[in-house]
């Protein structure tokens, strides 16, 4: 098809809808010349299709499918071939629900342990996440649906998520916040891109020109289209202009609307129009339709796959005295109400009904041990210990060889829309583990969680396995591996510390004013608690296996790095080992060691392979700020193979000629980043590199007005009285509903959205200039905030 004939052929305003949805997940059709709608949908580990009420939080009911372990599960695997076949799967799944874009993966890096969406994104590291998205990605799309990963970029916390500023120099963004995104972009090709609803660097992420022509579009050759996050579109205008093609939702007739006017009125060019436009067609159009039903076997078969996924994801933390595999006949007690309800995903726009639901408790007695009961022990999205349940828990585990214990983060400690608050278990599952432990020595720990968390009463416990988000089959993978059908091969895809205290953002997480400082620069995760020398409890890339592995006969090549693997072990297994590349630069500061290739090998027991893991683009790369470019700075490189970020096998070194010439050292500039010190970072040698001044909030208890960006929780410093009571009623009603343990999805969204949300998300049920009437109320003039309402209210219902 001619695309650009095409082009010239709509009138501006089929143009200018085709920019902006049609309703909450739909795009507008033309029917005149044969275009489509195409249907995008959740979620990243299976769909959410909604076909009855849409909201974008996962509130209303959706068509089953198939719930896969979570992100932060799946990257435990470190198999990149599972994610594709995962990804594979959510393709069929879409075509049986005619769904044409797939809203994931996610793949924003956990900078903090207190993520809300952490469970929904692959790793802290970004080689990691990168690869893995990039196999999902080619998994959904070839079977013809789009993949549309997200959210780009910098999208790290859920607090104010509309309207924080994520303020990170230009070298963290290019290495650690933006590779993983260049790896899915250059390897898998997405078709689409969802932009995230932070701004970076002062300007929201759906019209940072920057980020969205620049870097994905000039330098990483995108050729999809890129869509707003839902809501999460500022200036409609502006981001078709700076490389945005849709809006999303549909904000009724007002998104059109902008787009004509502005072309009339000289705003934005026609020739930037149809260039939007055609990059759009070109990509909407050369999507196949195709076809295909969900079929029973189907379903059986992704079940299995789903399976697979978890028992491959599971990682193995501990394991004294080898008490796992299970022996035969084992007198076995389940307890922990997790055992019968499983926690298996998290809350959110990523929240699929699924299609069936395994439990422990249901299927025990399909395993070779001898099963002597079940008690809750607890009860989930409460803190308080219930006497009576712990003593029937105690007295069952009085009955019990070994204990298999139930335990994790509860649905009310994470989800999309809010930020963790709590890192530690409940109250009422640690005193539950502590009357255990009186009777019953040999405890073994089943974690669920979607991301890390205190394990310092690992102590109390013989074992531990964690499922991670298992998914809807999560209850027999763990089955398997707890009774040795198969070996656990999972390895962290995140550090475990001990304590929050010891993150690199402690108290500083999450930024409640306006900006967020990406103070830690490039030290995330592991490379922060390296640098730092701080202790942590499980590494980055840590896991145990039922089997031993032995490495040896490091042998360096041009192209890559190989040796030998070996299976001394009693147990038929998968080893993931990981090759990490750093230098000591006299120039730049540098993680002690990065991730730079992993490979996952299945052995059985006394064999041996020669493993080889290649060096890429990304394996002696650095940003230089100054050529404004990927550079080689020259040198010698270490070259370490390990099995996990701390216990390195095999080391060696190769030298690089580089790319750039040798630079004078920046550690008079930067001192602290050379030395590790990243809490005492100065304002200033963090300015010295942001390379400007942070934003200064402004004092708190200050009445201020307040503009379209300001959030509705800002209402606080509102100049109205009547806008601080609203702001209070709201603020109890969040506390109520933490109190319960069940955080309110709806009045967290409303609490962090900005007064522009209320105009992008009402499908124009409420637009612009209503907003603008709310606001003058707000801030201290009611009557003629209320005329303006009133009167912007008349003129929206004429033009709809
Ligand atoms: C989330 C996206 C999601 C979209 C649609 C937003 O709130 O941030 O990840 O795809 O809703 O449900």
């Amino acid at each position: 098809m001619d695309i650009k004939l095409l082009t010239r052929t709509l009138t501006l305003k089929e143009k200018a809808l085709l920019l902006s949805g049609k309703n909450n997940w739909e795009t507008h059709e033309i029917a005149r010349m044969n275009i489509p709608s195409f249907f995008l949908s959740d979620g990243p580990h299976g769909l959410r299709k909604q076909e009855g009420k849409a909201d974008h939080l996962g509130l209303n009911e959706s068509r089953k499918s198939t719930c896969f372990p979570t992100a932060a599960t799946i990257a435990n695997s470190w198999d990149e071939t599972l994610a594709r076949k995962i990804g594979e799967a959510i393709g069929e799944e879409a075509i049986s629900q005619d769904v044409d874009v797939v809203l994931g993966p996610g793949l924003n890096i956990k900078r903090d342990p207190r993520g809300g969406r952490n469970f929904e994104y692959f790793s802290e590291d970004p080689y990691l996440a990168g690869k893995m998205a990039a196999s999902y990605i080619k998994g959904i799309q070839a079977t013809g649906t789009f993949a549309c990963p997200k959210h780009f970029a910098a999208n790290s916390q859920e607090t104010r998520r509309m309207a924080s500023d994520s303020e990170v120099d230009l070298r963290s963004l290019r290495e650690i916040y933006l590779t993983g995104f260049e790896i899915a972009v250059k390897e898998a090709h997405p078709k689409a891109m969802m932009s995230a609803y932070n701004k970076v660097n002062g300007v929201y992420a759906n019209e940072n020109a920057f980020l969205l022509r620049d870097v994905l579009k000039q330098e990483w050759g995108f050729d999809g289209f890129v869509v707003s996050d839902w809501g999460g579109s500022n200036d409609h205008v502006l981001g078709v202009q700076n490389g945005s093609h849709l809006e999303m939702p549909s904000t009724g007739a007002a998104g059109a609307n902008e787009i004509i006017q502005a072309i009339q009125n000289g705003e934005l060019s026609e020739q930037v129009l149809d260039e939007r436009i055609s990059e759009l067609l070109t990509v909407l159009l050369s999507k196949e339709t195709k076809s295909g039903s969900f079929s029973s076997e189907k379903e059986s078969e992704h079940h299995q796959l789903a399976k697979e996924a978890a028992l491959k994801s599971a990682v193995l933390l501990k394991n004294e005295a080898a008490i796992l595999p299970l022996k035969k006949g084992t007198k076995v007690a389940l307890i922990g109400e997790f055992a019968k309800k499983p926690r298996y995903q998290g809350a959110g726009s990523s929240l699929v009904n699924p299609t069936r639901l395994e439990a422990a408790t249901d299927i025990i007695r399909d395993y070779p041990v001898e099963f002597v009961g079940f008690e809750t022990g607890y009860k989930t999205n409460s803190l308080a210990t219930k006497p009576e349940l712990l003593k029937e828990a105690v007295e069952l585990a009085k009955k019990a060889d070994v204990v298999l214990l139930y335990l994790g983060l509860d649905e009310s400690s994470e989800s999309e829309g809010m930020d963790r608050t709590q890192f530690t278990l409940p109250q009422n599952q640690l005193e539950l583990i502590h009357a255990l432990k009186q009777v019953n020595s040999n405890l073994i720990g089943i974690l669920a969680g979607g991301s890390s968390f205190d394990l310092s009463f690992d102590t109390d416990l013989k074992a531990i396995l964690t499922g991670y988000l298992s998914g809807q089959a999560g209850a027999s993978a763990l089955l398997d591996l707890l009774t040795g059908k198969a070996s656990p091969s999972g390895k962290l895809n995140e550090t475990y510390p001990f304590r929050l205290e010891d993150t690199a953002l402690g108290d500083h997480f999450p930024a409640k004013g306006k900006a967020s400082q990406y103070f830690e620069a490039l030290f995330v995760g592991y490379r922060y608690y390296q640098a730092a020398s701080v202790p942590v409890k499980y590494p980055f890339g840590f896991g145990l296996s039922y089997s031993k592995f032995a490495y040896s006969d490091i042998e360096l090549s041009e192209t890559g790095v190989s040796f030998q693997l070996t299976n001394t072990g009693q147990f038929d297994a998968e080893e993931i080992s990981q090759l990490y590349v750093s230098m000591e630069s006299g120039q730049n500061f540098r993680p002690k060691r990065e991730l730079k290739a992993f490979a996952k090998t299945f052995l059985k027991r006394g064999e041996s392979q020669t493993v080889f893991l290649p060096f890429d683009e990304y394996t002696f790369r650095y940003f230089d700020t100054e050529t404004n470019q990927f550079e080689i700075e020259p040198g010698h490189y270490k070259v370490e193979i390990g099995t996990s970020s701390e216990a390195i096998e095999l080391s060696t070194t190769v030298e690089q000629k580089g790319t750039a010439a040798k630079k004078k050292s920046q550690v008079e500039k930067f001192p602290h980043y050379f030395s590790g010190q990243m809490k005492q970072v100065p304002l200033a040698e963090f300015e010295a590199l942001l390379g400007r001044e942070v934003t200064k909030e402004e004092a708190t208890l200050t009445r201020r007005p307040l503009l379209e960006n300001d959030t509705i929780g800002d209402m606080q410093f509102a100049k109205s009285a009547l806008a601080r009571l609203a702001y209070h009623i709201l603020e109890q009603k969040k506390q109520r509903s933490e109190k319960k343990g069940k955080p309110n999805l709806n009045v967290l969204f409303i609490y962090n959205m900005p007064f522009r949300a209320i105009y992008k998300m009402t499908a124009g049920k409420i637009d612009r200039e209503m907003v603008q009437g709310i606001l003058t109320i707000v801030n201290g003039s009611f009557w003629k905030g209320l005329r303006s309402v009133l009167k912007a209210r008349r003129n929206c219902k004429k033009n709809q």
